[in-house]
């Protein structure tokens, strides 16, 4: 279901204690003045997760971890698995960022086992995708983003596909400070609601909650916000601070 999304990704920031303190003070925020209408999701280191959990509870807030292995189980020292992930109380997980691809080699294959693994365990996956700068300048954004999807997700069924969530992440927007423009992203967001109507039709394209990230802040998030197929944002920097981000919440 298409849905305002404002997520956080923490990303390998906060000891334990000082995230127990930053989703207690989103969450008083988010109780006191929180736009209604908004879904908030922190996407917090795995060990953080129980407790993230537990501190929170005005409901309004998801838990998501920002990976998941790409087996169910087993001899796979280190790797935390999607029905591990599930059995913390989280809901969602993110799947497919640029650094897990490029500092983890992260391909598409692994990605098709983590996807398939994430939904099976009842986890709703927020799937990233975006090009890097060389690409962007070569103006060639549009197919490359739509290869990565055909990749992956194109390959769900669409019940399957109903599921996910698709973040836009352009690589050269990513904690660099130069977001994507408003009328870039909405461009791109049309692009990618297109293209997934193109595959699964219409309504299941206008029922996709489609992600902008990468430098979003409390300055231009009402901006981006305000595009027709921006359905939210998946912030990375702005997200560590309770104020920027509830600010960011309130964008809209
Ligand atoms: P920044 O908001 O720090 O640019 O990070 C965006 C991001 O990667 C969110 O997943």
């Amino acid at each position: 279901m298409r849905q305002k999304i404002v997520a956080g990704n923490w990303k390998c920031n906060t000891t334990l204690q000082e995230g127990i303190e930053l989703a207690k003070a989103v969450d008083a925020t988010v109780a006191e003045k929180g736009a209604r209408d908004v879904v908030v999701i922190l996407g917090t280191p795995f060990t953080h997760i129980t407790k993230v959990v537990e501190a929170i509870n005005t409901g309004r807030i998801g838990v998501a971890a920002q990976n998941c292995a790409s087996e169910a189980k087993g001899a796979y020292t280190g790797e935390v698995s999607a029905a591990m992930v599930k059995s913390t109380g989280a809901e969602y997980v993110i799947l497919g960022h640029s650094e897990r691809r490029q500092y983890y080699g992260e391909t598409s294959g692994i990605l098709n086992k983590k996807l398939a693994l994430a939904l099976e365990n009842g986890l709703t996956p927020i799937y990233c995708c975006g090009e890097a700068l060389e690409v962007r300048e070569a103006g060639a954004q549009n197919e490359f983003v739509k290869q990565q999807l055909a990749e992956t997700v194109f390959t769900l069924s669409p019940e399957d596909f109903k599921k996910i969530v698709i973040a836009y992440e352009p690589i050269w927007a990513i904690g660099t400070g130069r977001t994507a423009t408003s009328a870039q992203a909405q461009e791109m967001h049309a692009f990618l609601r297109g293209t997934i109507a193109e595959k699964y039709g219409k309504e299941i394209a206008d029922g996709t909650s489609i992600l902008y990230g990468g430098s979003c802040n409390p300055k231009n998030a009402k901006e981006l916000f305000a595009n027709p197929d921006v359905d939210g944002g998946l912030i990375g920097g702005a997200s560590l601070k309770a104020e920027d981000f509830i600010e960011i919440i309130n964008a809209y």
